[in-house]
C-alpha cells in the first residue's frame, strides 16, 4: 500500500492496521513538528485549517482505536478531569535558588565577577571568565521531566526538594513538546529533566484579563481579574481543572536541566541550552555569552533598557559561568550554585498605603482620580502620587483609604495603582467607595461626564485656573482672536506672575506690566499692546471658537454665527434651540448650554465686551445678504493681501462653502501666487479660477 497523502484526511476503508497505526504515527509527527514551529519558533509552515485537518483525523483515529492513542499525542493536551488535590513529588535533584545581587548598580555585576575570579584563583593577569548571560523571567520555575523522549512529569520548584505534580496543566502548554524533537545529530538522553519558567506574555495577560472583566460584568460567580501576569501563571498552573488551566494562556524558556541520565556530551552552558533548542524548548532570544565584568555590565544595562518594550516581565538578569567544568569546581554554598547569581533592576511594583484619593485637573479639564500614598521605592524613585485613571478604574480596583496597594512604575510611565491586597482588607477601617465629585475640586464649576466616555471634565473653561494656560493660548491662537506674539512661553510668564487669571485681564495688562517680565524689551512688550489691541477687532465665529466651549471648533462656531446672528441669543438659546442649527447634535447642544450656565463664563463674555472686543454686525446679523449662497470654493496658493483664514471666512459669510479639494461640483478655485496641484486639477476639470480681485468684485457686486 502505498504511503497516504499527507493532505487527504482519510484512510481508504480497506486500510490495515499497520497502515492505520503507521498513519498515526506520522500525524502524530506532523503535528509535532508544525505546533513547534506555531507554537515556539513564531513561524507556522502550514496554514492553520491544515493543521486542524490533521489534528480532528487523529482525533477520528484515536476514537476508533483507542488502545493506539499515545500519551506524548498533540491530541492529549488537555482532557484530564479536575484534581481534588495536586500530588507531592520528590525531585531527582533538587530545585536550587539562585543567589540575588540587591546592588541594581553596575558594580553588582562587578562584585559577582570579583567572586568567582577569587574562588576559582584567578590571578589579575589571567584572562576574563565566560558567562553566559540570561534573562531572568518573572514567572514560576518548572521541572520537566521526559524519558524515552516523551514528558512524563511535570512539577513546580515547591521547597526545592518536594514539589506539586502539575503534568496535566504543563501538558496544555502549547510551547512545551510533549515528545521531544528528534533533533540532527544529538539523541537526547534516556531520562532528561529541563527546567525553566512558566510565564505569562503581557498581551496574553491583558487579553485575559479583558475576558475575566468582561465575565465579572456579565455576573458569572467566583471570577476575578490577576494582578500581574506572574499571578495569572502562577494561578493558571496550580489550578486543578485543567480545562480552566487550558484557557490561561502560557509560555515557556528553557534555562537549564536537572537529573539527566545517559549520554550527553555538553561541555558548557551554551551548548546545553542549544541542545536544548534543538530538542523543541523555546530559549530566550536574548541569551548570549559574556567575557568578565564588563561584558555583564554591557548586558545589564543593554536589557534594563530594553525591559519595558519586551513582550514579557523581567525582574533582572541571570549570569553563569560558562564552562560546565568551571562550575563543578565553583560548586554550592547553602543550596545556591557560586556559578550563577541574578542580578536585579529596581522593582517595579511595590506595597503602600493609600493615605487619601483626590481628584487633580489636567490641562484639557479631565479630572483624574489620584491616590496619595506613603511613600514609597519603586521603579527607581520616591513615588507618593498614583494615577487610577478614571472613576470606573477607581471602583473597579475598589482602591479605597487606608487600603494596602500594589503600585506600579515601569520605565517613564506614570505611577498606577495596579490593585488593592485583599489580605489587607480584614484589619483596616476602609474609606467609601470612590466618587467622581460632580464639581470641578479646582474652581467648582459642573464636571460632566458624556455618555460612552470615561472621563468627567471640568466645564470651566477659561474660569478654571487648572485649564487657564490652556484657555488662553487657544483664546489668543490665529484661528481664534489672534494675538500676535502670545506664545506659550509668555502664557505662562503671565499666569505664573499672577498677572493674568481670566481671560479679561488680557485687555487689562499695560506696556508697564508686561515689561516688568523677564526678558521682555520695551519693544516686545510694545508690539504684545499693540497686538492685543488689533484683536479687539474680531469675528464673532472667532470669538465664540476662542471661549474654547468643548466641541465647538471653527465649524461649529461658524453655524452658531449664522443661525443666531449675535452672542446674547446663543448664551439664551434652549438646547432645542440649539439643536435647530446645522451639524449640532445633542453632545454639542448640551456642552454649550452647561457652558453658558455656568455664570462666571457669561460673566466673562461681559467683561471681554466691556473690554472693547467687538465684532461687526453685518457679519452677525443672520439676515445679513448671501451673494455667494450655493456655490463652493477652493483655495489654493499665495493670495496678494487676505490670509486663507481671512479669505475663508469672506467666503463664508457670503454663504458659500470652502472644500479642500477640486472636483466637478466646485463653483471657483481661488489661486494666489504658488498654487500647485489644485490649480492643474481645476483645469483639468474645467472648473473657474480666479484671484482675490475678482473675489472680492463677487463680494462687492452681488445684490
Ligand atoms: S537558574 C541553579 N535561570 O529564578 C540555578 N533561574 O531562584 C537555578 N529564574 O524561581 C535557577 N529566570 O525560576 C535560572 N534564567 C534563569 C531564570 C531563573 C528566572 C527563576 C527561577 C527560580 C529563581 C531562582
Amino acid at each position: 500500500m502505498p504511503t497516504p497523502d499527507l493532505f487527504s484526511a482519510a484512510l481508504p476503508e480497506t486500510a490495515t492496521q499497520d497502515s492505520v497505526q503507521a498513519r498515526m504515527a506520522q500525524l502524530r509527527a506532523l503535528l509535532q513538528h508544525h505546533g513547534h514551529q506555531y507554537y515556539v519558533l513564531d513561524a507556522p509552515e502550514v496554514p492553520d485549517a491544515v493543521y486542524d485537518q490533521w489534528f480532528q483525523e487523529l482525533q477520528a483515529l484515536e476514537a476508533a482505536h483507542p488502545q493506539w492513542r499515545t500519551p506524548d499525542s498533540p491530541t492529549q493536551r488537555v482532557g484530564g478531569k479536575p484534581l481534588d488535590a495536586f500530588i507531592s513529588v520528590r525531585h531527582a535533584v533538587p530545585m536550587l535558588s539562585i543567589r540575588t545581587e540587591t546592588d541594581t548598580e553596575s558594580s553588582g555585576a562587578q562584585a559577582f565577577d570579583t567572586r568567582v575570579r577569587k574562588e576559582l584563583e584567578l590571578t589579575e593577569e589571567a584572562p576574563p571568565v565566560e558567562f553566559v548571560t540570561e534573562l531572568k523571567f518573572d514567572g514560576l520555575a518548572i521541572n520537566l521531566r521526559y524519558e524515552a523522549g516523551v514528558l512524563v512529569q511535570a512539577a513546580t520548584r515547591g521547597d526545592g526538594e518536594y514539589g506539586e505534580d502539575v503534568t496535566q496543566n504543563i501538558r496544555t502548554v502549547g510551547q512545551i513538546p510533549l515528545k521531544l524533537l528528534a533533533a540532527d545529530q544529538s539523541q537526547p538522553p534516556e531520562v532528561l529533566e529541563v527546567r525553566g519558567e512558566v510565564y505569562m506574555r503581557r498581551d496574553d495577560f491583558e487579553a485575559l484579563n479583558e475576558r475575566q472583566r468582561a465575565r465579572i460584568a456579565r455576573g458569572d460567580k467566583g471570577e476575578k481579574t490577576f494582578v500581574n501576569p506572574r499571578n495569572a501563571a502562577a494561578g493558571a498552573v496550580r489550578q486543578l481543572d485543567p480545562a480552566i488551566a487550558a484557557e490561561r494562556p502560557l509560555s515557556f524558556f528553557a534555562y537549564g536541566v536537572g537529573e539527566v541520565r545517559g549520554a550527553w556530551a555538553a561541555s558548557t552552558h551554551m551548548e546545553l541550552l542549544l541542545a536544548l533548542k534543538a530538542w523543541g524548548f523555546p530559549v530566550a532570544e536574548l541569551t548570549s555569552t559574556a567575557l568578565g565584568a564588563e561584558g555583564l555590565v554591557t548586558f545589564h544595562q543593554r536589557i534594563g533598557a530594553l525591559r519595558d518594550q519586551l513582550p514579557f516581565d523581567i525582574d533582572g538578569v541571570v549570569y553563569k559561568v560558562n564552562s560546565l567544568a568551571l562550575q563543578q569546581r565553583l560548586g554550592f554554598v547553602s543550596r545556591e550554585p557560586r556559578w550563577a547569581v541574578a542580578h536585579k533592576y529596581p522593582a517595579q511594583e511595590q506595597l503602600t498605603t493609600v493615605l487619601a484619593i483626590d481628584v487633580q485637573v489636567g490641562r484639557t479639564g479631565k479630572l483624574t482620580p489620584v491616590a496619595k500614598l506613603a511613600p514609597v521605592f519603586v521603579g527607581g524613585v520616591t513615588v507618593t502620587n498614583a494615577t487610577l485613571h478614571n472613576e470606573d478604574e477607581a471602583r473597579r480596583k475598589d482602591v479605597r483609604v487606608g487600603d494596602t496597594v500594589i503600585v506600579r512604575r515601569a520605565g517613564d510611565v506614570i505611577p498606577e495603582v495596579v490593585g488593592v491586597v485583599p489580605q489587607s482588607l480584614a484589619c483596616v477601617n476602609r474609606g467609601d467607595i470612590f466618587t467622581m465629585p460632580r464639581t470641578c475640586p479646582v474652581c467648582g464649576s459642573a464636571a460632566v461626564r458624556e455618555e460612552g466616555e470615561a472621563d468627567y471634565r471640568c466645564t470651566g473653561g477659561l474660569f478654571c485656573s487648572a485649564q487657564r494656560k490652556q484657555a488662553i493660548l487657544h483664546f489668543a491662537q490665529r484661528r481664534a482672536v489672534e494675538v500676535e506674539g502670545l506664545g506659550e512661553k509668555l502664557v505662562d510668564q503671565l499666569v505664573d506672575a499672577g498677572l493674568i487669571r481670566t481671560l479679561p485681564d488680557l485687555y487689562r495688562l499695560g506696556f508697564s506690566a508686561l515689561a516688568t517680565l523677564d526678558r521682555m524689551a520695551d519693544k516686545s512688550a510694545q508690539n504684545i499692546v499693540d497686538a492685543l489691541e488689533k484683536s479687539k477687532e474680531t469675528t464673532l465665529p472667532r470669538f465664540l471658537f476662542g471661549l474654547g466651549i468643548r466641541h465647538v471648533g471653527e465649524a461649529t462656531a461658524k453655524a452658531l454665527a449664522r443661525h443666531f446672528g449675535q452672542i446674547d441669543a446663543i448664551m439664551d438659546a434652549s438646547e432645542e434651540q440649539l439643536l435647530a442649527v446645522n451639524d449640532v447634535g445633542p453632545t454639542v447642544a448640551q456642552s454649550i448650554r452647561t457652558f453658558f450656565d455656568q455664570a462666571h463664563n457669561r460673566e466673562v463674555v461681559e467683561q471681554l465686551r466691556a473690554c472693547g472686543i467687538h465684532w461687526s454686525a453685518l457679519e452677525a446679523s443672520s439676515d445679513a445678504p448671501k451673494p455667494l449662497a450655493g456655490l463652493t470654493f477652493v483655495i489654493t496658493g499665495t493670495l496678494p493681501t487676505l490670509g486663507r483664514d481671512a479669505a475663508k471666512d469672506l467666503i463664508e459669510a457670503a454663504g458659500a462653502k470652502v472644500s479642500g479639494s477640486v472636483s466637478k461640483k466646485t463653483s471657483y478655485v481661488l489661486a494666489g501666487t504658488e498654487a500647485g496641484s489644485k490649480l492643474d486639477k481645476a483645469r483639468e476639470l474645467g472648473v473657474a479660477v480666479i484671484d482675490e480681485a475678482a473675489l472680492r468684485q463677487m463680494l462687492e457686486s452681488s445684490p
